[in-house]
């Protein structure tokens, strides 16, 4: 199969109804990570994204709306703090866990009897689920495993061959999934860090959400490997002369990394922008640039971000060394 990238605006009418008469999922931007998507009511359809992706079907998928009218049929009910949240970032980067309506699918939710929500804040995503007049399940465009694609070559280098269409929407901006937050909870939980951050949310809530201790309540995706390079990933913990003189010796080694330890890296290097913003959009597409180069390790430093800490430390596999 020819995998074409193109803009929503260029894939014609005809194209996409071809697409879905054939259950081919479609990938598409949101601001968090590219997503690949199938109308929530069609089970060939979105069978085939869990067959494409390597997903193992008992990781539930996250629903995407274009308007809070179609959230409704989706639930069966909604929290008065849910809507406060809704209002506050919907769309955006936040994935709300509710009580599942009898329309949605046990393929959907993994046979449980709550199914995640989400408005994503991009004009393509928005326009493509109004298009289709309906909302799409969309898991992140990544065979599983691998780091989520944030860029349309990010995508095709993943399903190159294997889907039809990527409509492409420049870089995610956010670069790091949607926060999740279980309101079937008392109180509420984050189930997945993100952008949104608990201060944040409290903020809105004006109440504390739960504490997990050790994160033992995480989303179930969670628990499978994630976002891992092909080289071996180090986090370094330490001051910054420190972490620049470990990595100095390291002669077969990558460092990936904040902009201003570049200039005193002797090895090769990537930068991962200026900000912690920047980093979260940079992190994934910075590791699969380091898929295609010839080195033997990967060293990077920690910073003070619990949604961007959360994907480097599964991407290192936990490796972290104190220097
Ligand atoms: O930003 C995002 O959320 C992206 C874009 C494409 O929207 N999507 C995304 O989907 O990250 P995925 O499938 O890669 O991750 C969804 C996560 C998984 O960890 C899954 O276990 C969890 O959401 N999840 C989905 N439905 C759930 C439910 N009903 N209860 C608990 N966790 C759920
Ligand atoms: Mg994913």
């Amino acid at each position: 199969m020819k995998t074409t990238i193109t803009t929503l605006k260029k894939l014609s009418t005809q194209a996409l109804k071809k697409t879905l008469k054939l259950k081919m999922p479609i990938a598409f931007p949101t601001e968090t990570v590219y997503g690949l998507g199938a109308p929530y009511d069609d089970e060939e359809a979105i069978f085939n994204v869990f067959v494409l992706k390597g997903r193992p079907l008992n990781n539930p998928l996250i629903v995407h709306v274009s308007s809070i009218e179609m959230i409704h049929s989706l639930v069966e009910s909604i929290h008065p703090d849910a809507v406060l949240l809704m209002e506050t970032f919907f769309p955006g980067p936040l994935t709300l866990i509710m009580k599942k309506s009898n329309y949605v699918s046990a393929l959907v939710t993994a046979n449980q009897d709550t199914v995640g929500i989400r408005m994503p804040n991009h004009k393509v995503a928005l326009e493509l689920i109004t298009r289709i007049g309906k909302p799409l399940v969309a898991p992140s465009a990544n065979i599983s495993g691998r780091p989520s694609g944030t860029e349309a070559m990010d995508v095709y280098e993943d399903f190159q061959g294997k889907i039809p269409y990527i409509i492409d929407g420049e870089t995610s901006d956010v670069g790091i999934e949607s926060t999740i937050v279980d309101t079937t909870r008392e109180p509420f939980v984050i189930l997945r860090p993100g952008a949104i951050t608990r201060e944040m949310i409290e903020k809105v809530l004006k109440k504390p959400l739960a504490t997990t201790i050790n994160n033992e309540i995480i989303a179930p995706g969670m628990i499978h490997p994630h976002y891992e390079p092909n080289h071996p990933l180090t986090i370094l913990r330490g001051n910054d002369e420190h972490i620049i003189f470990y990595v100095n010796q390291k002669k077969d080694a990558l460092f990936i990394g904040h902009e201003r330890f570049l200039p005193f890296i002797d090895i090769q290097k990537l930068s991962l922008g200026q900000d912690i913003k920047e980093m979260t959009r940079y992190l994934y597409h910075v590791l699969r640039q380091s898929n295609h180069m010839d080195i033997k390790e990967i060293y990077t430093h920690e910073i003070d971000h619990e949604g961007y800490m959360n994907r480097l430390l599964k991407a290192s596999k936990n490796q972290i060394i104190d220097v």
